[in-house]
């Protein structure tokens, strides 16, 4: 807590894929309190990825009284809560009775492999794109709705009377955090609807003709607002009255945070996955890269600015599968410590397509591979590797950013958990050729949902404002030789190469 930090508040919930948090903000965009809780993954079959949506919810509400208590603030402080959520995790659940009718799916999780080649048949991945700016793939919320009716008993049926509503866990936690059953709200804002697969992103409405060749019925869907906007007010909790009034997909937040608002801007967020937004403007710019258009944010009444992204499923993750599943580290940071008890990789390479390939393949018949093992190889390579991983997955795509955008990187905002790790940082920036720069409150995808959310109530007045609280705190420049570069780069390609057609 800082001695200096006088109120009003601004208070932030990140609902993320690891662990939901509540961070307390004040006029400065300075961290007041956070409180954090993690919640469990749920791996039922190779591919599939599960939450309790029941658990979230009590994790939200939990983490947000505690934030509030350490802050030593009532709800009388706080001028507005904002939003902010892992993407394209979908829940279906009982209007009447709040109930989830299924686990969530997790936005990692490939059960919707064989459906999205289905609907993609004769006409490929890129169907919906134009419309979407998306390519079909089992990341995505559209076809996870649709594997849910299909496959949980009585359903359809449920949802066609208009007893089911739908939500990413934006819609989830806006509807349970104003009432639930008791008037809860159903919203969700232009950015999670731009990751469903089924808004139109020029005219940022449901698509009916692509509801109607998912199979999907109108009535489940949340209403489309803007990402800042008084949507309700929380009803319970420490933070009863207060108004609700952001709601950002977490890398968008993070974009919003990082106050990336000019065309051009971009920054990439180091957590459970890996994720690259470039600022593009008012108008939606389509990808030949293998990136996707998506929705950056829309300030209430303004008008939209989209966003150019590159997306990495796996990096944060692939850390706590070497800790949790591997057992060959005790805590994350300890992957650090044990990459730099050697000097390189010792020629392995670790492409970690758990979930397919995302950006800027998109290959769902992906599965993860551990290359160029010799004798060799100790647990430290391998744990290099699996640092380098995160490194040459972010080279991919912004080598895609540059084709797409026609503008040369010169250097990258980066924040998130494993900003942490400086071995990583130093390693992408000589992988990038580019210097990586952090600010100083690297919480940036709540920090951006309190942006937001500010703006919305009047808190702060515009977004110049907000950019005058970003200040670096730290900065990585390029140490490595070109040569020994491009040699390592094209050892890591063959090794992505060697991913491939697993599903066949
Ligand atoms: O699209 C998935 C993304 O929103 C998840 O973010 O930070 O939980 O890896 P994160």
């Amino acid at each position: 807590t800082d001695a200096h930090t006088t109120g009003p508040f601004i208070a932030a919930i990140d609902q993320g894929t690891t662990s939901s948090r509540c961070i307390v903000f004040d006029k400065d965009g300075r961290i007041v309190s956070v409180d954090q809780k993690e919640h469990e993954q749920i791996f039922p079959k190779p591919g599939w990825v599960e939450h309790d949506a029941a658990e979230i919810w009590t994790n939200v509400q939990e983490v947000v009284d505690a934030a509030v208590a350490k802050a030593g603030i009532t709800a009388a402080d706080v001028k507005a809560i904002g939003i902010t959520n892992q993407r394209e995790t979908t829940l279906l659940w009982d209007k009447n009775t709040g109930e989830p009718v299924h686990n969530a799916l997790v936005w990692q999780d490939t059960r919707t492999d064989a459906l999205c080649k289905e609907l993609g048949r004769n006409v490929g991945q890129d169907r919906f794109r134009r419309e979407t700016g998306l390519p079909l793939a089992s990341y995505f919320a559209g076809p996870k709705v649709r594997w849910l009716l299909d496959n949980v008993e009585g359903l359809r049926e449920r949802a066609e009377r208009g007893d089911i509503l739908f939500g990413t866990m934006d819609s989830w936690v806006i509807w349970n955090l104003t009432g639930g059953t008791d008037g809860g709200v159903h919203v969700t804002d232009v950015t999670n609807a731009s990751r469903t697969m089924l808004m139109n992103l020029h005219t940022m409405e449901w698509d009916d003709k692509i509801l109607s060749s998912m199979e999907i019925p109108a009535a489940v869907l949340p209403e489309i607002r803007s990402s800042a906007e008084v949507y309700g007010s929380a009803k319970g909790g420490a933070l009863a009255g207060v108004p609700v009034a952001s709601a950002l997909g977490d890398q968008q937040a993070a974009l919003f945070g990082q106050t990336c608002f000019a065309e051009g801007e971009a920054k990439s967020t180091y957590g459970t996955g890996t994720f690259m937004l470039m600022n593009t403007g008012e108008t939606p710019v389509n990808s030949y890269n293998g990136l996707l258009t998506t929705v950056g944010y829309r300030i209430g009444e303004q008008k939209a600015v989209y966003a150019l992204e590159g997306s990495i499923a796996v990096t944060g993750s692939l850390v706590q599968w070497m800790r949790d599943q591997m057992g060959l580290i005790n805590s994350a940071a300890e992957i650090e410590t044990l990459a730099l008890s050697v000097e390189d990789n010792g020629g392995a390479y670790f492409v970690p397509a758990f979930s397919g390939l995302f950006a800027p393949y998109w290959r769902p018949d992906a599965r993860g591979v551990i290359a160029g093992l010799t004798r060799y190889v100790t647990k430290a390579h391998i744990a290099r590797a699996v640092l380098e991983a995160t490194a040459w997955q972010t080279r991919e795509i912004s080598d895609a950013m540059t084709k797409d955008s026609g503008v040369e990187l010169t250097a990258l905002k980066v924040d998130g958990g494993m900003t942490s790790n400086n071995l990583l940082m130093q390693t992408l920036s000589d992988f990038l050729d580019a210097p990586v720069v952090r600010p100083m409150v690297a919480e940036t995808t709540c920090l951006g949902a309190a942006y937001a959310a500010g703006l919305a109530v009047g808190f702060w007045p515009d977004t110049d404002a907000l950019r005058a609280n970003w200040r670096r705190a730290a900065e990585w420049t390029p140490r490595m030789d070109a040569t020994q570069r491009d040699r390592e780069y094209k050892s890591w390609l063959k090794a992505v190469e060697r991913t491939m057609g697993w599903l066949e």
